[in-house]
């Protein structure tokens, strides 16, 4: 293969007995007990056991007993039968070694700062300082392999539609998507920035413009938010787009993708179509826009069953427009105190209350709330939560939102299953064209640029107007989110105008957008898909950062490089910027 490998060495299998090799890679243990030393070498594709007896092998014996786990060594030898008590059937090579007959050590290492066997559990700062030593155990080589085989199918299926892959820049011009820009100051014009961008959403749109049908990239995105297991600031998105496209169009391309990563990378078949949901349904059964339906437990609505109650948090909530809603959480072995906490819990979660049930032996329902309610209601819960013995219904009244919200959370909490391995993929359709901002106002659900279902009703009934946007939902995470786009200038400035942005504030702010629509741009629909996430999710990771080669902490530190890094004054002159003093007494306090 290369002078210093004819094979390598985690591809050896029984057929290879009697052949002579050489191999190359790095110690992944060592035994050596005074006389023959085994060493597992360890190479991309996995580790053989290669056996040093110092009088067949030319080296100096010193040179055999000094080596150390991570030394890189090149070893030619024969490929023999290990003796049967030393097979390993965990072991793809378990049933071969390799006597060596000459050993390289091609470079060694010094004192590891942990062990790279990954039996031996090392602090997150640590594995991320020496991220290169970290990237050599198994789990992280295979997270990156599937990482590449994930992005590699979503190629493949790309090219064979014929997409045509644009880079589009990553020094941009500030636009509001929702999170806080990364900011670029630039040199040549000081004082002045360039943000990175959040997503290539404004220069697909241009390609679409510009006569290009079908647009992707894997691209480079980065919104400056507070880090999440599923978040970072910079993050890798499988980005795309098509004219003369409608939803179906993107969600079938969408359906493709997922289907030959899915293959890829779990050799599994995708069952096929993806079920869709609408936004309303997942909402009043899941209580949020990205269910996990890997498990039922969904919500149920109590209003009918509670209608004349006279139990006044009911009552007052039905009166006031809200709902009566609960879950059927079964059998969670809950002793009183383990209820109270699950109140807390709720309420922690925003609720005034939780009222528990637990069906009992004899059909009845055991609460503490039971002397309040009448037999017809406890009877109407029973069969609407179909309660068997032991099962747990646990009841919130408040507002809409807030019950969906509680429910759904605690739905997650008692009943998402710890393992990953079933793949409940979901599209999710017809959401809002917008949300309530914190500040009260309307805020766009996805972005402004999305289509709304009808330009009528979204001036009438702003609140509750439908867009042509969908999200893809894995196992409870939103996946990716795209929409149909607003290709009229028309509808995009009365889009702006809902939104309280003032036709100059839009014309300073995206006039260079508005501008192009108006010169013949086709009907178009995209998409993006998160693919530090969707290939965390493939490989059974919680956290986004195991997925990812050099990730960033919490904090948004790089602690194998130090970025992000205080720069020098001279730099700064260039550019035009003052750090303020404050800030700069920061920097020797080590901030
Ligand atoms: P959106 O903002 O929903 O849509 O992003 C699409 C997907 O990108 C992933 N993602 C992230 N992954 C890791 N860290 C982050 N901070 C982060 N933020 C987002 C998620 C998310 O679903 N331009 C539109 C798409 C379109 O309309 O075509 C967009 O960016 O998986
Ligand atoms: P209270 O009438 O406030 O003493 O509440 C009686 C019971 O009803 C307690 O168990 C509360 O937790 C519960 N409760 C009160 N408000 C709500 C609500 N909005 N939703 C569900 N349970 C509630």
């Amino acid at each position: 293969m290369t002078k210093y490998r004819t094979v390598h060495g985690g591809t050896l299998r029984a057929s290879d007995i009697g052949n002579e090799v050489t191999l190359a890679g790095w110690v992944a243990k060592r035994r050596d007990h005074g006389g023959v030393i085994f060493v597992d070498l360890r190479d991309a594709s996995g580790v053989v056991q290669v056996v040093l007896n110092p009088e067949n092998v030319p080296a100096p014996e010193e040179t055999l007993r000094s080596l150390r786990n991570e030394f890189c060594v090149m070893v030619t030898g024969v490929v023999r039968e290990r003796p049967v008590e030393n097979k390993n059937p965990e072991l793809a090579t378990g049933e071969v070694e390799v006597g060596v007959s000459s050993l390289d050590v091609l470079s060694t290492a010094d004192v590891l700062p942990f062990q790279v066997d990954e039996r031996f559990e090392a602090d997150e700062a640590r594995r991320l300082q020496y991220r290169y030593l970290d990237l050599r155990r198994d789990r992280m080589a295979a997270n990156l392999r599937a990482r590449s085989t994930a992005i590699r199918a979503m190629r493949r299926v790309l090219d064979e539609r014929d997409f045509l892959e644009v880079e589009t820049p990553t020094l941009v011009v500030s636009t509001p998507e929702g999170a806080r820009d990364m900011l670029v100051p630039s040199r040549l014009r000081p004082g002045q920035f360039y943000a990175l961008p959040q997503s290539p959403q404004l220069f697909k749109q241009l390609l679409m413009v510009a006569g290009v049908e079908r647009y992707y990239q894997i691209a480079r995105c980065y919104r400056d938010e507070d880090f999440r297991s599923d978040r970072q600031v910079e993050f890798t998105q499988l980005d795309l787009e098509g004219s003369f496209w409608d939803q179906d169009d993107v969600l079938e391309t969408l359906e493709a993708i997922a289907a030959q990563v899915v293959k890829d990378v779990r050799g599994t078949d995708l069952p096929r179509p993806i079920p869709r949901m609408s936004y309303a349904e997942a909402m009043a059964r899941y209580g949020t826009d990205k269910p996990d339906v890997r498990f039922g437990m969904e919500i149920v609505d109590l209003g009918s069953v509670f209608t004349g109650t006279e139990f006044r948090a009911f009552a007052g909530t039905l009166a006031a427009g809200g709902a009566v809603r609960a879950i059927n959480a079964g059998n969670q072995g809950l002793s009183r105190a383990g209820f109270d906490k699950l109140v807390e819990e709720a309420q922690g979660l925003g609720a005034k209350g939780l009222v528990w049930m637990v069906g009992e032996e004899d059909g009845s329902l055991r609460s503490p709330v039971a002397k309040f309610l009448s037999d017809d209601e406890l009877s109407g819960v029973t069969a609407a939560m179909g309660v068997e013995p032991g099962d747990a219904v646990l009841i919130v009244a408040d507002e809409v939102e807030v019950v969906g919200s509680v429910l759904g959370d605690l739905r997650l909490q008692l009943g998402q299953p710890d393992n990953h391995d079933d793949l409940e993929f979901l599209f999710i359709v017809d959401f809002p064209v917008f949300e309530r901002a914190p500040d009260g106002g309307l805020a766009p659900a996805h972005h402004p640029f999305t289509a709304p279902l009808s330009v009528e009703e979204m001036r009438s009934s702003p609140e509750t107007a439908i867009s042509r946007s969908y999200d893809m939902v894995l196992n409870g995470a939103e996946l990716g989110s795209g929409s149909v786009r607003i290709h009229d200038p028309e509808v995009q400035a009365q889009v702006f105008e809902v939104l309280g942005i003032s036709a100059e504030q839009a014309e300073s702010r995206f006039g260079w957008f508005l501008e192009a629509l108006r010169y013949g741009t086709p009907p178009h629909a995209g998409f993006a898909i998160g693919v530090d996430r969707l290939v965390s999710i493939l490989q059974n990771e919680q956290n986004i950062r195991e997925v990812m080669p050099f990730p960033k902490t919490q904090t948004g530190a790089d602690p194998l490089t130090g970025a992000p890094g205080v720069v020098e004054d001279g730099q700064l002159d260039e550019l035009g910027i003052d750090v303020k003093p404050e800030v700069r007494a920061g920097w020797s306090e080590g901030n």
